[in-house]
């Protein structure tokens, strides 16, 4: 067709209603994007950079948004999240195909922890340290999510998090860089795998970017303020270690860093993430994070706002409506550049292309697909599995636990034991039949315990009340078994988005009916269901054996009787620091060493301490305990020293000295005991997890580089520095099985 010899008026008017697909001929995605984009009017290209809720779950504070549905139709729209299933998905599709250019929709979902088979919360899945186990949750993730519809996950959730009072932690990987910078990356391959674009895998979202989780006081949405060298060394390595593994996409954060509110933060989105990293998705900002600069003081209207935000490289704005509101009257003031609109839309475009959504809008709306997922038995093995991986064993006074299924009585009591989307936490699906999938800890336990033993079961008061009334009939089947399981913690709604605590006690009344089970006299095993750590010194001090249990998901019932009866040894480790108080928050394990630090427990004199609490959490990081016992030998360096191109080989043997088969995480840790600025006490450089027959020995060998002992100076440059350094291997941060070595 030679355009030349219309006159101009009929070739825009053929422009204007001739069907998308001359795009669809060239070969290159960027040529497709390209030719769209020339076909693009301001507003047309504004609508993909727009996002909002559907229609039935809402994620935080709906804005007034008109009809959504007319603004699918009008191409106002280029995303809508929580919009899952075949039936809504193909007819919002349908929907978004009516408009001039019939850009598909891009449908955004938070699969944080599973979709219709619920994985343990993220915290949980952290203790497991198991790196296959965590990228296979995410996998099943997106299969699941996929098969519904969805395109794209917020997820996986990499904020460091060395706060427990803040309700997300429940979200992330706990509190140190390298496992969180492992996990992250496993996340992200998890759900995209073998690349976002096949019907099986949705986009990642690398999300809060950035430092949500070191909002002031564990008070969720608040200010984070904090060097950017620290920013770099401790808080940035997950999201980069995302990036790294191909994150599709980033969610900004709510919070301000420094005084700029993270959607209008240049430093980190464009000089660091687009720039130095040279990340080629796009950038979401987080719920109304845009306009919520109105409130932070940043911005006095959605115009400004409008103009902060794509300056920063803010590409999409989920619901708060600045971009669809303001943005092309910016433009056309001269106030927002066009190209910077051009750029966040050929980003948008590119992972709709990518995600071959327009050869076919309909290739995730597949019915038979979704069915098929509905209830794969694998998946809920798989949860089960990665849920038994997840409980960490406390305490194990007189080897309480394993049970046996000889005869005797078990009196299950507590809030928790007969729970049951409790179990799932937040960030996780109620589905109609969730009474009969998810299992109780009840119905786990009467399940494995056999005909041998006989279950009673009292709730014993509520999670959050006051009332003792149900102390009585609690210890009176108490008195009356041979062993009380008590299961307590959280409501599971009480972390997650939105839930700080600024007391993380167990709540209610719930430790004075600890304090009166245990008073029968009788062993009692603890399992603590939470969504971050707690503060239960009493139970600690008192009870027998103790399982931090978390929110296991679809099969915790199952998967705690798996640990309970010893089908699985437990194995797994804390990913956050436990405070005996919330006066010692924030607690952490890769603090630095102070002028004045504690020469033990008890020191008070003149040293960096409390004269009211030991100098130590209740449990550390990398703490965890086993059925087993492992005995470890004094690391063996090959040399003393080595230079930037040598590596030192750092061997230990493990044994297992117990009764029982079982798996440890072997951690490595290092010590630069001289730098440029002050380094922590201890530093993660490397785990191995090894599986131990009894009486069995292996020996475990790392490798140090100089690349291991790398930092951000004080001019935020990733340096290594000769000196001395210390080297630790054990089975928490807290091993002093230690040499030393010398970087030249
Ligand atoms: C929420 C959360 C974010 C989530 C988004 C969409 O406010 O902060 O993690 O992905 O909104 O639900």
């Amino acid at each position: 067709m030679n355009i030349k010899s219309f006159p101009l008026i009929l070739t825009m008017s053929i422009l204007l209603i001739v069907p998308p697909c001359i795009y669809a001929q060239h070969k290159t995605i960027d040529q497709r994007v390209d030719s769209l984009l020339s076909l693009m009017t301001l507003e047309e290209k504004i609508g993909q950079m727009n996002q909002y809720s559907g229609f039935w779950e809402a994620t935080g504070p709906i804005t007034e948004q008109g009809n959504k549905l007319e603004q699918v139709r009008n191409g106002q729209l280029g995303s809508l999240l929580n919009i899952t299933g075949y039936e809504h998905t193909h007819e919002l599709q349908e929907m978004a195909l009516q408009s001039r250019l019939k850009i598909p929709l891009l449908f955004g979902q938070d699969v944080i922890h599973g979709y219709r088979t619920q994985f343990p919360i993220p915290l949980a899945e952290a203790a497991s340290w198991d790196l296959e186990a965590i990228e296979l949750s995410a996998r099943i993730a997106a299969i699941e999510a996929a098969a519904a519809g969805v395109h794209w996950t917020f997820a996986p959730m990499v904020d460091i998090g060395r706060d427990p009072r803040w309700g997300r932690v429940m979200e992330g990987a706990g509190e140190d860089p390298y496992l969180g910078s492992l996990i992250a990356a496993a996340r992200v391959k998890g759900f995209q795998g073998k690349g976002y674009g096949n019907t099986d895998a949705v986009m990642a979202c690398v999300k809060h970017f950035a430092a949500y989780g070191a909002s002031e006081s564990g008070r969720d949405y608040n200010s984070v303020d904090m060097s950017y060298r620290m920013l770099n060394e401790i808080y940035l390595r997950p999201y980069k270690a995302a990036v790294d593994a191909g994150a599709a996409t980033v969610m900004n954060s709510f919070n301000d860093i420094n005084g700029i509110p993270a959607t209008a933060n240049s430093y980190i989105q464009r000089d660091l993430l687009k720039g130095q990293w040279k990340f080629g998705g796009f950038v979401v900002s987080d719920w109304g994070s845009i306009g919520e600069m109105i409130n932070h003081g940043y911005s006095k209207d959605c115009y400004q706002a409008a103009q902060q935000a794509i300056t920063a490289g803010s590409d999409m704005d989920m619901e708060s409506r600045c971009y669809i509101g303001s943005l092309a009257q910016l433009v056309k003031d001269g106030k927002a550049d066009a190209r910077l609109v051009d750029d966040a839309v050929r980003r948008i475009l590119t992972k709709k292309f990518e995600m071959g959504l327009f050869d076919d809008p309909f290739k995730y709306s597949n019915k038979e697909r979704e069915k098929q997922q509905w209830n794969n038995p694998d998946n809920l093995r798989a949860s089960r599995d990665m849920a038994k991986k997840s409980i960490v064993l406390l305490k194990n006074e007189k080897q309480l636990l394993p049970l046996d299924t000889k005869k005797k009585t078990i009196a299950m009591i507590g809030p928790l034991v007969k729970a049951v989307r409790d179990n799932i936490g937040f960030w996780s699906y109620a589905w109609p039949d969730d009474t009969a999938r998810i299992v109780t800890q009840f119905d786990g336990v009467k399940n494995r315990a056999g005909k041998n033993i006989t279950l009673t079961y009292a709730k014993g008061c509520g999670i959050s009340d006051s009332s003792k009334a149900g102390f009585a009939q609690a210890v009176k089947i108490a008195k009356q078994a041979d062993i009380v399981i008590l299961s307590i913690g959280e409501a599971g709604n009480m972390s997650g988005e939105a839930k700080s605590r600024s007391n993380i006690h167990l709540p209610g009344v719930q430790e004075d009916l600890v304090k009166a089970v245990c008073a029968t006299g009788k062993p009692v095993i603890v399992l603590i269901n939470a969504g971050r750590p707690l503060v239960f010194n009493w139970t600690a001090d008192h009870a027998q054996a103790i399982l931090y249990t978390w929110w296991l998901g679809t099969k915790a019932g199952e998967a705690i009787a798996d640990v309970l009866f010893g089908d699985y040894n437990p194995s797994g480790k804390l990913p956050m620091t436990f405070p005996r108080s919330e006066g010692q928050i924030p607690i952490y394990y890769n603090h630095f060493s102070t002028g004045r630090p504690p020469k033990s427990e008890t020191d008070v004199n003149y040293v960096s301490a409390y004269i009211d609490l030991p100098n130590s959490p209740k449990f550390p990081f990398g703490y965890g305990l086993s059925y087993t016992t492992f005995k470890y030998s004094e690391p063996v360096l090959n040399r003393s020293t080595i230079n930037a191109s040598e590596k030192l080989q750092v061997k230990v043997s493990i044994t297992n000295t117990g009764n029982y088969d079982g798996k440890e995480t072997v951690q490595l840790y290092i010590r630069d005991l001289v730098g440029s600025v002050v380094r922590p006490v201890k530093q993660l450089i490397g785990f191995q997890q090894v599986f131990l027959k009894k009486g069995e020995t292996k020996e475990i060998t790392f490798n140090i580089g100089v690349d291991d002992l790398k930092f951000y100076d004080n001019n935020v440059n990733l340096v290594a520095e000769p000196g001395d350094f210390e080297v630790f291997v054990g089975g928490s941060s807290a091993t002093e099985l230690k040499k030393t070595f010398t970087l030249l």
